[in-house]
């Protein structure tokens, strides 16, 4: 809150300096609007008083595998049925209920992102587009019976370490996608960091053999967990 006092006074200031009153007049009411906001939400104080924290922190681990806050990313797609919740807007609101149930998980997505030279925001996206932070699993399990755990390993294809949450099962499938990401960049030699990234997502979700033009990683999973991963960049990840 000081640094509110002190901002809002720094705009008073400049408004006497300034001289112009009108132009007081309307920057005062702009700053009754940003003081009042982090009150009248509890989300706008949240994304207020972190945004302040961020600039505070020194820079969270990109990992070994490009900077996620550069990359393009358009979010979920605005398809027939999914019109409103669409776009980065949409990502970030599924990846922001999604943040509760992936806190408690935070500081394991970190200790198995720096293990595998992974964003741990990318670990938190794609947990959070594939299994909402396991909320909505039995018993680890999605509702077909075919995939397993907080990041989804379709027992068809892979072996399933260990309990759904544990440390094992992250370990191993966060193994997978660095696997993934690497048959695409051996692969594919002339595509950029970015693409690598979201080619290896996409191999992590559908095998790498899937992945055979720049359009096969213009999908829908990609750009939605690349738009979660940056939400979850932005929330400590
Ligand atoms: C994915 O995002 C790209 C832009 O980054 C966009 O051109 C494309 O239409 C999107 N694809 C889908 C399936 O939403």
């Amino acid at each position: 809150m000081l640094s509110f006092a002190l901002f809002g006074g720094l705009f008073a200031l400049i408004g006497v300096i300034s001289g112009d009153s009108s132009n007081s007049a309307s920057e005062a009411r702009h700053m009754k609007r940003i003081l009042l906001k982090p009150d009248s939400t509890s989300r706008g104080s949240h994304t207020f008083t972190h945004s302040m924290n961020s600039r505070l922190h020194p820079p969270l681990y990109h990992g070994c595998y490009g900077d996620i806050t550069t990359m393009e990313a358009s979010g979920a797609s605005c398809d027939i049925g999914k019109l409103i919740n669409c776009g980065i807007p949409g990502s970030e609101m599924f990846a922001d209920m999604d943040l509760r149930a992936l806190k408690p998980y935070q500081t394991l997505i970190k200790e198995v992102g720096l293990r595998h030279c992974v964003d741990p925001a990318l670990i938190a996206a794609i947990i959070s587009r594939l299994s909402h932070g396991g909320t909505v699993l039995l018993d680890g399990w999605d509702h077909t019976g075919n995939k397993f755990g907080l990041m989804q390993l379709d027992k068809n294809i892979h072996q399933p370490a260990a309990t759904w949450d544990s440390k094992e099962h992250l370990l191993q499938a966060v193994g997978i996608l660095t696997d993934r990401i690497k048959a695409i960049q051996k692969k594919f030699p002339s595509w950029s960091e970015a693409q690598h990234l979201k080619g290896g997502l996409s191999a992590f979700k559908s095998g790498a053999e899937a992945v055979a033009t720049l359009k096969d990683i213009d999908t829908d999973f990609v750009n939605d967990t690349m738009a979660r991963a940056k939400f979850f960049k932005r929330h400590g990840f």
